[in-house]
């Protein structure tokens, strides 16, 4: 499958006003699952490379809510990178891709929405693993 179907960029209203900005997302409506965890990453400085795995259960949406970072999403056979570089930006990623997260502005701030309790068991975080399960020829 493209990798560009498998991945979605997804745009989040803005209910601000002259007080500031207010974003909202709710389960179901503007994430298209229902959210079970919440979790962010920040203090990541730009060599630092996250993730490194693919998630059997886990689909996710990543916001830069303060910040920049970027995503690699590699899908056995091809890759793609998507700079996460405003507060309104959301990524929805589905099961079964492996991705990297890096190039952390100072400023950044990562949340991550899933629709998964914590299950060490359900990464994989060997490439050649995840290969092997997808059936791919790598990406790179
Ligand atoms: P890790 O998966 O390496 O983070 P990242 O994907 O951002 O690189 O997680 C780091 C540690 O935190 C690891 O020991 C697992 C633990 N962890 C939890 O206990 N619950 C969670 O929801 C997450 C995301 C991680």
């Amino acid at each position: 499958m493209n990798i560009k179907d498998q991945y979605r960029i997804l745009e989040f209203g803005d209910l601000g006003d002259e007080r500031g900005n207010l974003v909202v997302v709710e389960g179901e409506q503007d994430i298209p699952f229902e959210i079970k965890r919440v979790f962010y990453i920040y203090g990541s400085d730009s060599e630092v490379v996250r993730g490194q795995h693919a998630n059997r259960n886990s689909e996710f949406v990543l916001i830069n809510v303060s910040g920049t970072s970027k995503v690699r999403v590699d899908n056995g056979f091809e890759e793609a990178v998507i700079e996460l570089n405003r507060p309104r930006m959301g990524l929805y990623l589905p099961t079964m891709l492996w991705k990297d997260m890096y190039e952390f502005s100072e400023d950044s701030v990562l949340l991550v929405l899933t629709n998964t309790h914590y299950d060490g068991t359900e990464y994989i975080r060997s490439y050649d693993e995840y290969l092997k399960e997808v059936g791919g020829t790598g990406a790179k």
